[in-house]
């Protein structure tokens, strides 16, 4: 028999998906038949995601939110609520990186990664929260860190100790607000395909897929996945923990 997810009546908050893996992620909630909410910076590149998804059946919206910012935070969780009625869904995607070695990085560029992916992921967490808390819903809030929180990599001190600190947010996060009913839990890709990677030159690909245990890159769909099982009933049982999504990039 056919075990399939199914997210109908669920609102769901989808941060910077306007490309990369928050679109998989907002495509993959709306096929659960869930409203989706995409957020970002760009308003009308987001746009454009929520009409293809509803073209494709599913229902989406698009809305403008600066995860970094709290007064656009603050404005568009107003928007999403207005328009969904409620959250019961959160995922934390938005995320940027700066790389440099320490001696090269400027202050601007260790906040800047520091304010995104993880004031950002306060930001949001905390407006979610408060909307479950004042409607008494058992929400679920994910938020997408990375494997580089786990294990570190040169060149990314300030990332990594971005998506290092949304660990200890979630475990934290989830202690407070487990007797509410929500759960909160993250999800560390390793090396996903993006536009990014679409510029790497086959000998690049195959170095890099040759420390991935699976010996491949792994997909927006497969970082989506895991996203979709936390916010299923599958994993109500599950909080405060971290889905390492790496094809075995990383083992620990
Ligand atoms: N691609 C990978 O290999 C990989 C690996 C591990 C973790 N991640 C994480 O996955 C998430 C998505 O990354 P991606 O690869 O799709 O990257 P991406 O650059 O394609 O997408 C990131 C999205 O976040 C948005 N964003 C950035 N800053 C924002 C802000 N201040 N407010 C609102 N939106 C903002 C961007 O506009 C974009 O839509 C990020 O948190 C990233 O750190 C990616």
């Amino acid at each position: 028999m056919a075990v399939t997810i199914s997210l109908e009546g669920k609102s769901v908050l989808v941060t910077g998906a306007s490309q990369g893996i928050g679109v998989a992620i907002a495509r993959k909630f709306a096929e659960a038949g869930a409203l989706t909410g995409l957020a970002a910076r760009n308003e009308e590149k987001a746009a454009d995601v929520a009409a293809s998804i509803t073209a494709a059946g599913g229902q989406a919206f698009a809305l403008k939110m600066d995860v970094s910012d709290p007064a656009s935070v603050s404005a568009g969780m107003k928007a999403f609520l207005e328009r969904a009625g409620k959250i019961d869904i959160l995922v934390n995607n938005a995320g940027i990186t700066s790389d440099g070695l320490i001696l090269r990085m400027s202050k601007e560029s260790w906040d800047k990664v520091l304010g995104t992916d993880l004031t950002g992921v306060f930001l949001v967490s905390q407006e979610a929260v408060k909307s479950m808390i004042k409607k008494k819903i058992a929400g679920r809030i994910i938020t997408v860190g990375s494997v580089v929180g786990l294990m570190g990599n040169a060149g990314q001190t300030n990332y990594s100790a971005a998506k290092a600190g949304v660990v200890g947010f979630t475990m934290a996060l989830a202690r407070e607000v487990g007797s509410r009913g929500i759960t909160v839990n993250a999800v560390a890709p390793g090396y996903i395909e993006t536009a990014m990677t679409d510029e790497l030159s086959a000998e690049q690909r195959e170095k890099l897929s040759a420390q991935i245990v699976l010996g491949r890159l792994g997909t927006g769909t497969d970082v989506a996945g895991a996203a979709l099982f936390l916010a299923s009933d599958a994993a109500s049982y599950i909080t405060g923990t971290c889905i390492n999504v790496s094809g075995g990039l990383f083992i620990g």
